[in-house]
């Protein structure tokens, strides 16, 4: 039944071919969100390897932010959203980390005291370099990365390589 219940919900991730570049096949979670029981089940997939060894989650903006949400709503647990430079008025780390081209910079607001477990949320695992640099920034605030989660592992990217344990819902 769990099986059926995700295989539904991965079919609800729309497929645009060509963006937002001729030849990406662009996956947007948009739908899936958008439908209750799938909404429930991947956010209950993403939580489970982990249920009982973490004390807060985090989310990467932007669509990190939703998840961590939900699992922390789920579970009881509270939320520390991790920033794109420039929208916090008092940073307590930044990390920044190379991009196709050019440059990213991720914030971290300094909400970490008296929890030391984190479990990290984004949707998507690329090459990997936006988790790796979250997993910095928690351990420059001094806490431990327990493992992340996210809705889709782009396997052929490699990112898996770069950043500490992650379990993916779906893997393409
Ligand atoms: C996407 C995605 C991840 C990241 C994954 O975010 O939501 O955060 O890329 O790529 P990586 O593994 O190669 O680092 P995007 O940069 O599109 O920003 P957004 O969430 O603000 O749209």
């Amino acid at each position: 039944v769990q099986n059926e219940a995700l295989a539904r919900a991965e079919s609800l991730i729309a497929l645009t071919p060509d963006y937002p570049e001729p030849g990406v096949l662009f996956r947007d979670v948009s739908p899936m969100l958008a439908d209750g029981p799938a909404l429930r089940t991947v956010v209950e997939a993403m939580v489970a390897p982990y249920e009982g060894t973490f004390d807060i989650v985090a989310g990467i903006e932007a669509r990190g932010f939703l998840l961590a949400g939900f699992a922390a709503a789920l579970t009881g647990v509270g939320m520390m959203p991790i920033r794109k430079a420039g929208k916090l008025p008092r940073p307590a780390a930044a990390v920044s980390y190379a991009l196709e081209y050019g440059t990213a910079t991720i914030e971290a607001p300094g909400v970490l005291e008296g929890h030391e477990r984190v479990l990290l949320f984004d949707d998507v695992l690329a090459t990997g370099g936006t988790l790796a640099a979250a997993e910095s920034l928690i351990a420059d605030l001094g806490a431990t990365v327990i493992g992340s989660a996210v809705i889709l592992e782009l396997e052929g990217l490699g990112g898996r390589a770069h950043v500490g344990d992650v379990h993916a819902v779906f893997t393409v």
